[in-house]
């Protein structure tokens, strides 16, 4: 088991209403024996539903196990903000996480490095555990910007995430992977992960230690176990395959697995141990 856990997250971007959302838990309801996501020590199913049905998705969430969280919020509490949505109002309302600075947002609505910082910072004060979005274009990785745009990106929320090591994570999103079936390789997606925890750890050791870093774009039933078993892949943020109860069990399912091994392994360690 990694010892920061494991979280499967499911990001339905403006796609499912309350009535479809509950359709979906009932659904995900009869993957499962007994009805609920397993609850095995460290793992974590999470989903990120359009806040008009965040009510719906806590209300039936709950019963089978997950979590609800928020796709954005706004930096303030309150005020002159049309169509906007505070932390605090969300925490209020139940939620758990918030994924921040998507590249989506970035790309289609002009979020900036600086912007993603002051809304990690919102949510963290609030109670709401965010997820902070990196990743690069098709363009910045092959002319080799990979790593440079993703450190950008990861060291702009540094600070905030450090106030309180562990409560926040950070999510790998290379965007040349989101919504085309291309995934990254485990092994490429690795390498960008451990220089990731490089900068936590230029931080503190702490927030290394306990920061989860998810993997996402096209994560699927089928890859799933390969990128989750890498070092410091502690978790997947799963667009598409989220929005089906039987595309999200396939991914629970796959790190259910991997959490039953190794928390038989480091079993059978403690008692070679003990002798
Ligand atoms: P995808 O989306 O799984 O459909 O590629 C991932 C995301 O955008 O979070």
């Amino acid at each position: 088991m990694k010892h920061r856990g494991v979280l499967i997250a499911g990001n339905w971007k403006m796609n499912h209403g309350p009535a479809e959302t509950e359709r979906f838990f009932s659904a995900l309801a009869a993957q499962f024996p007994g009805g609920r996501v397993p609850s095995i020590e460290g793992l974590q199913a999470c989903i990120l539903p359009p806040a008009l049905s965040l009510q719906a998705a806590l209300i039936h969430g709950a019963q089978v196990g997950v979590q609800i969280g928020a796709q954005n919020v706004h930096w303030e509490k309150s005020g002159a903000f049309t169509g906007e949505i505070s932390s605090p109002m969300l925490k209020d309302a139940g939620a758990t996480w918030v994924i921040l600075g998507h590249s989506e947002r970035r790309q289609l609505f002009g979020e900036t490095d600086e912007g993603v910082a002051r809304k990690v910072t919102a949510a963290i004060a609030a109670g709401l555990r965010p997820i902070a979005c990196v990743g690069e274009t098709l363009e910045e990785r092959e002319v080799g910007m990979t790593l440079e745009v993703v450190e950008r990106q990861v060291r702009a929320v540094l600070a905030p995430l450090a106030k309180q090591p562990g409560f926040g994570a950070i999510a790998y999103e290379p965007i040349w992977a989101i919504g085309t079936g291309k995934v990254a390789s485990p092994a490429d997606a690795q390498e960008v992960h451990a220089m990731i925890r490089g900068l936590l750890e230029g931080q503190s050791e702490e927030l290394a230690e306990a920061t989860r870093i998810l993997y996402g774009g096209s994560v699927k039933g089928d890859n799933a176990e390969g990128l989750l078993s890498q070092d410091d892949i502690d978790g997947a943020l799963v667009g598409g395959a989220s929005l089906d109860a039987a595309g999200f069990s396939k991914i629970a399912a796959a790190a259910e697995k991997l959490a039953t091994m190794a928390a038989a392994a480091a079993g059978l360690a403690e008692r070679a141990e003990q002798g």
